[in-house]
């Protein structure tokens, strides 16, 4: 990445390599031809490697908001009864989501900063032994959460049959996620996070047992699982896919395995040790709760009496890198940090150093 540009330190979208916007340039191909074929096999294989799944994969030429909708119009219907917790902006989103296609929804409710626990959700699972469904955010971007007990809440979850649906839209590649051993029936990612591919693509892998639940399911339309495996068949997508995004989708997948996903895991939590480090150091206090902190959006309360808005400014016009502000009623009073995708030693060092310049200059900035 070249270090004219800005530097990109938002919860997504996140820096793209020089090498995988260039592959955009190899943009128009037919694609119901050869061509096509080989680069969806090659983007399958690749996408199956980060999620660690054996199960099919859609590629859906739309944002993550897309791979939501696919995921619980395709495989939650009205008789479904889901567990779902709301702790935040995209967690709401789910549980909105999941209320419009008439399920009935069972809501943990957490606080901003907190996250769903083992203990909430055998609580609640106590009470609603006929669940069909488990439908969660595994990171809250929008307060930068994760839910760190996810393996034993699916271990549990599929013991008792139920479905399991994670949206990993900002956590997918830089967290260890291992779709199969966790036991994730639907997993939703998105290109613009941690794959740091340019924003537009969502993926959701979808096991044996989703399949044939959606069997039963009509959902006609644009996110139509059932249009998708048919394409699958002939290595197609049912509706014109954004061809350019394909090809840097396989640049960007093709980095993450030639640096092998280990490697990469550790680059993240180095990444974010560093910056919640330099929080600690700084006396900058960290938004979420111990416990909850996620590894790949780092949420820091704004000092007292300013505003998150005058830092992403500061940060911006000062320093040429664009962090990002709260969300709703967190709007001015938290900063967040992005550490996904290409994120280095390197560039946290570049964000903490101008981070510091700006926390002083805004002491003189009246409030
Ligand atoms: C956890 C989560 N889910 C869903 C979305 C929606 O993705 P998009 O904005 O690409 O539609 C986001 C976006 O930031 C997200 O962080």
């Amino acid at each position: 990445m070249g270090y004219n540009k800005t530097l990109i330190m938002l919860p997504g979208p996140t820096n793209v390599a020089d090498e995988v916007l260039e592959a955009m340039k190899e943009s128009v191909i037919n694609h119901r031809g050869e061509d096509f074929h080989k680069l969806y096999n090659e983007i399958q294989d690749l996408l199956k490697y980060v999620y660690q799944t054996e199960n099919f994969i859609a590629t859906l030429s739309s944002s993550g908001t897309g791979g939501v909708e696919f995921a619980v119009t395709n495989f939650i219907r009205k008789n479904d009864k889901v567990i779902t917790y709301t702790a935040g902006e995209f967690s709401e989103r789910m549980y909105e989501k999941i209320k419009s296609v008439g399920a009935e929804v069972i809501r943990i409710k957490k606080d901003l900063g907190d996250t769903m626990s083992f203990d909430d959700f055998m609580n609640v699972l106590d009470d609603n032994r006929d669940a069909t469904c488990l439908a969660i955010v595994f990171n809250e971007t929008s307060t930068g959460t994760s839910v760190w007990d996810l393996e034993k809440i699916l271990k549990v979850a599929k013991e008792k049959g139920m479905l399991t649906i994670v949206d990993s839209v900002s956590a997918l590649g830089g967290v260890d996620l291992p779709t199969d051993r966790l036991g994730i029936d639907v997993h939703i990612t998105g290109s613009q996070k941690c794959l740091a591919c340019p924003p537009g693509l969502a993926f959701v892998s979808v096991s044996k047992e989703a399949i044939k639940k959606n069997e039963g399911i009509s959902n006609y339309g644009y996110f139509d699982l059932k249009s998708y495996l048919k394409f699958h068949e002939k290595k197609e997508t049912p509706y014109t896919p954004a061809l350019p995004l394909f090809f840097a989708l396989r640049a960007s997948l093709r980095k993450i395995k030639e640096e092998g996903l280990d490697n990469v895991f550790q680059r993240h939590k180095r990444c974010s040790d560093m910056l919640y480090s330099f929080a600690a150091k700084e006396k900058l206090e960290i938004f979420p709760k111990e416990y909850a902190r996620s590894l790949t959006v780092v949420a820091m309360k704004t000092p007292q009496d300013k505003k998150a808005s005058d830092i992403v400014n500061i940060m911006r016009r000062e320093h040429n890198i664009e962090i990002a502000k709260g969300f709703g009623e967190l709007n001015e009073k938290v900063i967040r940090v992005g550490c996904m995708g290409i994120i280095n030693e390197k560039i946290v060092e570049k964000t903490t150093q101008a981070l510091k310049i700006t926390m002083e200059k805004i002491k003189s900035i009246p409030s």
